[in-house]
């Protein structure tokens, strides 16, 4: 496997070597110097033409800790904005040196287009296509509820037998897409709950089951909530009729909330949150919302992703 691009096509034995791979980069950001000399010699791209503040840091912070070099591409003072194409943008950064390039863009299968049309040489490492996959974000999704879990006994384990609800804006979120995908090669039961209007085309062929009634989903066992951001920038009409309606129906509210406060029931959010919308203040501050835990685990896996695609350690 060259790139990662998907979770869609993502092996279980190749989840899983991601998996155990993040878990062995997380002890060296535990140490005093985060640093491991793996990529010494090579760069990574930051191409990102939408904004980002997790996804772009952690993949900076995860080639540092890997002594490569890191060159953030500044798109918006960049000549695309005197009309180059994506093709030219890439094969210019990859003359100056490129080995990776991490790349998120506003157009779903972009980072394909790169990969496979011959457009790069590079690994190619999609960090959110439009509302098509983001495939590292579901991938720390998995390896923190995996940590939950299993804590150091974590390695070699998948999520089997785990009943995760996906709640909101399912239609606009690439977040949505890869831990549906990812979750279930893994093994655990995904559910979905949104407005039905936030429900995309063909959502009866995924692997999951849908339930408008969320307050119904949460009185089952549910090892965790996964509240996904409202999208605003991707509606072009209005999905709900206000948000406040938005919240009644599929918002971790504090009355929600209290429903599930105390129990083993972790509340997810890949961030940025819409607090007092999504998710009220006192569910995003507890204890139980592993948000900041994402963040961190993000780096273990985005150090995992960069070497075995840059060491050419995955199978197919
Ligand atoms: N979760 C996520 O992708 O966050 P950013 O948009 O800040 O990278």
């Amino acid at each position: 496997m060259r790139h990662l691009l998907a979770t869609r096509d993502l092996s279980y034995d190749n989840a899983l070597a991601i998996l155990d791979t993040a878990q062995e980069m997380a002890t060296v950001s535990d140490r005093s110097i985060k640093k491991l000399p793996t990529l010494r010699g090579q760069t990574v791209v930051n191409l990102f033409f939408e904004d980002s503040t997790r996804t772009r840091t952690s993949f900076e912070a995860a080639a540092k800790r890997l002594s490569a070099d890191v060159l953030n591409f500044a798109v918006k003072t960049s000549s695309v904005s005197k009309g180059e194409s994506l093709k030219d943008t890439v094969q210019t950064l990859e003359a100056i040196g490129g080995d990776a390039i991490v790349m998120r863009h506003w157009a779903s299968g972009a980072a394909q287009q790169l990969a496979n049309f011959g457009w790069s040489s590079s690994a190619v490492i999609n960090a959110g296509d439009g509302t098509h996959e983001h495939p590292t974000q579901a991938l720390l999704d998995a390896f923190t509820l995996r940590n939950r879990l299993y804590g150091t006994e974590a390695t070699g384990k998948d999520l089997n037998g785990l009943h995760v609800v996906i709640v909101g804006d399912i239609l606009h979120s690439r977040v949505a897409r890869s831990n549906v995908w990812l979750l279930h090669t893994l093994g655990a039961k995904v559910s979905l709950s949104g407005p039905p209007t936030l429900m995309p085309v063909g959502v009866n062929t995924w692997p999951v089951d849908v339930n408008y009634d969320l307050d119904a989903l949460l009185a089952q066992r549910v090892d965790a909530v996964m509240m996904l951001r409202v999208q605003a920038e991707r509606m072009a009409g209005a999905f709900f009729p206000s948000p406040a309606e938005y919240t009644r129906g599929w918002g971790l509210t504090n009355d929600r909330y209290q429903t599930i406060a105390g129990t083993d029931t972790l509340i997810m959010h890949p961030g940025p949150m819409n607090r007092g919308l999504e998710i009220s203040a006192a569910a995003a501050d507890s204890a139980q919302n592993t948000a900041l835990e994402q963040v961190a685990n993000g780096v273990s896996v985005r150090m995992a992703v960069l070497y075995l695609l840059l060491a050419g350690q995955l199978g197919q």
